[in-house]
């Protein structure tokens, strides 16, 4: 049986930080309402002219190299992104440019907002198992500057830029099952009919521009915690693991609150999470991929642990994958 096992990681941020105390000079907030709310300390954004391809190019070529492949060798790329630099070409296209791939075999966006890594990750793994791709380069990216509303402080002081990369590659297990690692299971959800408590106020084919995001903030908080415990408990029911078989859990870093309380449902240790919220605040669908990155340099994530994502944003979206490294 093939599995896609997790070859390398990387991650980008923009150089430029608004510290809370820079965005109390803008808005109405103080670093003492963000913190006790939120756990959010600082953001990074992109700073003018930069753009989010760039950042997801330069993620994915420390991933490339952590991966121990060649840039040519990448025959899938898939980019979660809320926030295409462009309408089209896909921001997979351009990523694909900036490495120098030549013709992989697929380049392609998802949009599945804050879900869009897990999304990605899974789909990575069909393409895989179904043996249409070899070496699977999956990346997570938004520019979250570009559509809050910097006179909204009930959302500005949320969101930051990023970018993630993860290179899957596909791995023939035939004989013994204990060694087997790689994407054990993933669940994907959407339920369109709350699509109205996280949206954008426009979009390219109705105002002709991407609009700015209008948010339901406590309807939010309290979906979030609801559907990504029980995402988590279905996946794992899926893999045939109990919640104490969890050793690193990575919840979409949203806010602090919402990540203590998903920790608390599942009856997990909080030492068991990855945390990266207070220093990076939420970029969307690269928080994971940019926490993964953040375990591996503290030394958090460790050869044969079950690594449990999850994540749920505007659609609404949510899911979650086991991973066993
Ligand atoms: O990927 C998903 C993305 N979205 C999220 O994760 C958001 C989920 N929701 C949340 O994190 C929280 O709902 C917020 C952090 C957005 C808000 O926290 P809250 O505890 O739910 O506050 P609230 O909305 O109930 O507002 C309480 C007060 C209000 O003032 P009044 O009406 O009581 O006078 C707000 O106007 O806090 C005020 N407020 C602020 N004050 C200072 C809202 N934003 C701010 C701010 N600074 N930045």
């Amino acid at each position: 049986m093939i599995n896609s096992i997790i070859l390398g990681v990387g991650s980008k941020l923009p150089s430029k930080c608004l510290t809370n105390d820079c965005l109390a000079k803008m808005v109405d907030t103080s670093d003492e309402w963000i913190v006790q709310r939120t756990g959010i300390r600082q953001r990074y954004v992109l700073e003018p002219g930069q753009v989010i391809s760039a950042l997801a190019a330069e993620a994915a070529k420390t991933a490339i190299s952590n991966a121990g492949i060649s840039a040519h060798e990448i025959d899938l790329i898939i980019v979660a992104t809320t926030t295409p630099e462009k309408t089209f070409p896909s921001t997979a296209a351009l990523v694909q440019e900036k490495l120098g791939t030549g013709n992989c075999a697929a380049a392609f966006d998802i949009n599945a907002v804050c879900s869009g890594f897990v999304y990605a990750l899974s789909i990575a793994d069909s393409f895989i198992k179904t043996g249409q791709s070899q070496y699977a380069l999956v990346i997570g990216c938004d520019a979250m500057s570009k559509i809050v509303d910097w006179n909204d402080r009930s959302t500005c002081v949320l969101f930051g830029d990023g970018a993630g990369a993860m290179v899957l590659g596909a791995k023939r297990f035939d004989t013994d099952e204990s060694e087997k690692v790689g994407v054990v299971a993933a669940r994907l959800f959407c339920d369109g009919k709350l699509s109205k408590i996280l949206e954008t106020s426009g979009g390219t084919s109705t105002t002709c521009n991407s609009g700015v995001i209008v948010m339901n903030g406590r309807e939010v908080f309290k979906r979030s915690i609801e559907k990504m415990s029980m995402a988590v408990q279905m996946v794992l029911s899926k893999a045939g693991l109990a919640t104490d078989q969890i050793d690193v859990l990575i919840p979409h870093q949203a806010n602090a609150r919402i990540l203590n309380a998903v920790a608390e449902r599942l009856g997990l240790d909080k030492s068991k999470m990855i945390d990266t919220v207070g220093d990076f605040a939420n970029t969307s669908a690269a928080t994971i991929p940019i926490a993964w990155d953040y375990g591996l340099k503290k030394g958090i994530i460790r050869k044969n642990q079950n690594i449990v994502l999850t994540a749920m944003g505007g659609g609404v979206t949510w899911g979650a994958a086991v991973i066993r490294v």
